[in-house]
Order: C-alpha cells, then sequence, then structure tokens
C-alpha cells in the first residue's frame, strides 16, 4: 500500500503520536520511492529533528543527497520562524502609517513566542517547499510532528489566507482613503505623512510591493490548500502502534483531517508483534488484533499495513533498506 501510495502520489505525509515510526516509516517509503526511480524529496517539519539520526548524518535546512534520487531537509523552526517574521512584520511596516511602527516592533516581539507563530511559519516553508519542490521532484514526502500539532497545521492554510486577505482589503480601504484626503487638499504629501515616504518607501514600492508581497503569500497558502485538498496528488499517512491510545489518537486525527479537507489513504500499524515467537508475543498479538479491531470498526475503508517489529534499531541506509524490503513484499 505505501509503495502503491509513493508510485501514484506527489506528496505524502506522514503523522502520527511520538515514537510509533513516523520518521522511520516515511524513510523507508521515500527511499523505496527513490530505489524505483522516482526522484524524491524527504522533509522533516518535526522541531525534534531525527532525520539525521536515522540516517546517521547530519542533515540541514537544505536539501541534501543520501543516497541515488533521494534528497533529504530538516526545517529549521528557529530560522523559519525568524524568516517569517522578518517578512510579516516588513509587510506591516508598510501597510501600517507612520507613527504606529513601534507599535508594529512591539507587537511582533510578542508574537514571536506567540502560540500559533511557529507554526504558521512552519506552514509558510511547508508551502513554499511544495511549491519549489514539485518542479524539481516527483514526490516530496513530509515526516510531521506529532497529532495535534500535524492537524492544527492542515487547517491553517484555511486561516492564513483569510488573514492575508484581511489585510489586502484593509490596505485597499487605506488606499481609496488617502486618494480622497489627496483629492480633497489637493495635496499629495498628506498621504506620504500618513504612510510616510523614504526612499525605500516610494509610491510606486507601496502600490505594487505590498499587494505583491500579500498577494504572493495569499496564492501560496491558496495554493497549499488546494494541493492538500487534491486526492490524485497527495495523501496522509497515520502512522500507528496496536496499543489502546494510538488508536483512539488516530481515529481523532483522522476525523480532524477530513474537517482540514485532507484525506487518509493509508493506516501503518507499525511494530507488530512478531508471529511464532513464543507464548508472550502470541498473547501481545492477540491484545494487538483486538485493537486493531476496533480500528477497522472505526475507519473500515481506509486500507492498512503492518510493519513487524524488528529485532534492531532502524539505523543508516542499509537498515532502511532492509525495512523497504519487507515493505516492498
Ligand atoms: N518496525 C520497527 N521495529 C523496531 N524498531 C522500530 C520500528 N519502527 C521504528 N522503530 C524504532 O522506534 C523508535 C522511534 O521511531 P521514529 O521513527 O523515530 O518515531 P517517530 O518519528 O514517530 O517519533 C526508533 O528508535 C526506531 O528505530
Ligand atoms: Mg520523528
Amino acid at each position: 500500500m505505501l509503495l502503491e501510495l509513493a508510485q501514484s502520489k506527489r506528496i505524502l505525509f506522514f503523522g502520527g503520536k511520538g515514537g510509533v515510526g513516523k520518521t522511520t516509516v516515511s524513510a523507508a517509503t521515500a527511499l523505496a520511492a527513490a530505489n524505483a526511480g522516482k526522484s524524491v524529496l524527504l522533509v522533516s517539519t518535526d522541531p525534534a529533528h531525527n532525520l539525521g539520526h536515522l540516517f546517521d548524518r547530519k542533515i540541514g535546512s537544505k536539501p541534501k543527497k543520501l543516497s541515488a534520487g533521494l534528497d533529504a531537509m530538516e526545517m529549521d523552526p528557529d530560522e523559519t520562524v525568524k524568516k517569517h517574521m522578518a517578512e510579516v512584520s516588513n509587510s506591516l511596516h508598510r501597510l501600517m502609517p507612520i507613527n504606529l511602527r513601534s507599535e508594529v516592533d512591539k507587537h511582533m516581539k510578542l508574537s514571536k513566542d506567540a502560540p500559533g507563530m511557529q507554526e504558521a511559519a512552519i506552514l509558510e516553508r511547508i508551502a513554499e517547499v511544495v511549491e519549489e519542490g514539485l518542479k524539481k521532484y516527483d514526490l516530496i514526502v513530509f515526516d510531521t510532528a506529532p497529532s495535534g500539532h500535524t492537524a492544527r497545521l492542515m487547517v491553517l492554510p484555511e486561516m492564513m489566507s483569510a488573514w492575508t486577505e484581511g489585510l489586502i482589503q484593509r490596505r485597499e480601504k487605506a488606499d481609496k482613503f488617502a486618494e480622497i484626503v489627496r483629492d480633497m487638499s489637493g495635496d499629495s504629501s498628506v498621504e506620504d505623512k500618513v504612510f510616510g515616504n523614504d526612499a525605500q518607501d516610494s509610491d510606486k514600492m507601496r502600490e505594487s510591493g505590498i499587494r505583491q508581497i500579500l498577494n504572493r503569500r495569499r496564492e501560496r497558502f491558496n495554493n497549499l490548500r488546494d494541493q492538500l485538498a487534491d486526492e490524485d496528488e497527495t495523501s496522509f499517512v497515520i502512522v500507528l502502534a496496536a496499543e489502546r491510545l494510538p488508536v483512539l489518537e488516530t481515529i481523532e486525527l483522522e476525523a480532524q483531517l477530513q474537517q482540514a479537507n485532507v484525506k487518509v489513504d493509508c493506516l501503518v500499524v507499525n511494530k507488530r508483534s512478531p508471529k511464532g515467537e513464543g507464548s508472550f508475543l502470541e498473547e501481545r498479538r492477540s491484545q494487538e488484533e483486538a485493537h486493531i479491531t476496533t480500528l477497522s470498526k472505526a475507519l473500515p475503508k481506509i486500507p492498512r499495513q503492518d510493519i513487524s517489529l524488528l529485532a534492531k534499531d532502524i539505523v543508516g541506509l542499509d537498515a532502511l533498506n532492509g525495512l523497504v524490503e519487507r515493505i516492498s513484499k
């Protein structure tokens, strides 16, 4: 199932609780697609990066080649937030009257640590990576952060484009207002006094610049939203363990994703106790079956793929290729 998705889709998101095997399974799927001749970009959006640990080498915030056809990158949340804040504050500076600039700065300083800011920044980065990545790669695989976080990210494109839309409309109103004032007073400097007119902030910059930035951003979020909702190109895979809580959280996560118009196409039940390995594991297996029954009853239409618990940790390309063989069977 995983391989079919890797062969047929352009974007795969992997989500689920911490420790269930998102990083391992998403990397194995990316590697499988690369081995089959696709060019693949594997991206970690989890601030607790572990792609580097998995591949046992340093992976930075730019795509790095790991194997033939496979590049990987880890989004750096701090770097992403900084860049995002700089861009937002830049647009706000240009939007707001000059005497409010220090207020904008104060607000931005406070916002840096506000809840949601990191998600907004990561979302913008995801949108960028999707936009650029689709031009260069056949497939982009996202290894995401634990459940709640990811589901929130998926509804964000809608919110962010609404927010940007609001800014554009406010800006348009302000432009009209300035035009009226100028017409009434016959004095073009009134507008300059209100909105500032330093060299960088000439009328032209304001007129085309701000609108361009905001339009660009709106377009980017809209594209991401459309891309996420495009069932032919994008799939979400939930990774879980056959235990009570991960099963319940999976059912919840699927519902949240459905609301955000994102289709879950595969449930990977990882670390299944192997058969014929003694009575202890047999007992675990039958308990796992009970949890899997709950899962299948709640989500009967979503295909499932089980992956056996392996004797050893999965570290490095060879171990990962071993896992690729298993999921290819
Ligand atoms: N099928 C498996 N068998 C054995 N160990 C596994 C398996 N899948 C994952 N692991 C191990 O479980 C740990 C957590 O996996 P990881 O992929 O980092 O989870 P997540 O990204 O969901 O937090 C890692 O040490 C990994 O090697
Ligand atoms: Mg991980």
